[in-house]
């Protein structure tokens, strides 16, 4: 398959064979993520492979998985890691604002993303299927005292790679047309929403599985309709990050 055909192909697979990835394949995946770009090389994530049995069963609780945490080839845990760093820049500095900055937290969540899309998108390439688990941030207080979080850390998802089962069709992206700006920022175009909308709206009732009358920025709506997690910026706050009004 050619390299931008793998990429169009992309669906989240929520049903995987019950069979443990290979340990060298499983090395391949940690490379693809600890090759991505990372701002000032400051490598601000950890990956956390779970493997205890008892411990995916309570994290598919937390995330009201279906299966797919349990039931998966691998299934690790990206953190937002600023512990390292500030282990070895307390050997120098004893003004630690620097590391427990929103900059700094914002930092070391996009390191963490390039490498989680890295592996993702390279699991793809190898066959695999993979989804994402924003669920594991159900319980925040949980995770951490059950991976034992220290300062500094924060918990962002969990990513399933394994064998897929099924795969679901792909998903209608918003048009192209209204993602890309020229030049400045255009407000988005109604007219362009709402031909997307009808699209989205036969996506969602033509679909093989789990199919509803509604369309993209009906889900949208309900979405923002409730403030989600109003708890993380307390975990935060928590963990030792530090958000004055105005920086000192
Ligand atoms: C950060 C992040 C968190 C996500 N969390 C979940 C999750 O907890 N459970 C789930 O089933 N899918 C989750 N997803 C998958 C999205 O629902 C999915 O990517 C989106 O609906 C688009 O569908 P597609 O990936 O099949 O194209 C998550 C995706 C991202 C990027």
């Amino acid at each position: 398959m050619d390299f931008l055909n793998q990429f169009t192909s992309h669906s989240s697979v929520r049903s995987f064979e019950r069979k443990d990835l290979p340990e060298e394949l499983k090395m391949q995946l940690l490379q693809a993520a600890q090759s991505g770009s990372s701002s000032n090389f400051v490598q601000a994530y950890s990956i956390i492979e779970i493997r205890d049995p008892d411990k995916r069963h309570e994290i598919e609780q937390i995330a009201n998985g279906m299966g797919h945490v349990e039931n998966t080839g691998v299934f690790y845990l990206f953190v937002a890691d600023l512990n390292r760093n500030y282990q070895i820049a307390r050997e120098t500095t004893q003004d630690l604002k620097a590391i427990t900055s929103m900059e700094s937290l914002i930092v070391s969540i996009i390191d963490t993303t390039i490498a989680a899309q890295n592996m993702a998108v390279f699991a793809e390439s190898q066959g695999l299927g993979i989804c994402y688990i924003g669920g594991i941030r159900n319980d925040l207080d949980r995770i951490s005292e059950m991976l034992e979080l220290p300062a500094y850390t924060f918990p962002l998802y969990g990513l399933t790679i394994g064998y897929p089962k099924n795969k679901n069709e792909v998903k209608p992206r918003l048009f192209a047309e209204e993602i890309l700006k020229i030049d400045r920022y255009q407000e988005a175009d109604p007219v362009v929403i709402a031909e997307y909308d009808q699209r989205m709206n036969h996506y969602y009732q033509q679909r093989s599985r789990n199919t509803r009358c509604t369309d993209w920025s009906q889900r949208v709506q309900a979405h923002y309709h409730t403030l989600r997690r109003p708890e993380v910026f307390d975990f935060l706050v928590k963990q030792g990050f530090d958000f004055p009004m105005k920086e000192q």
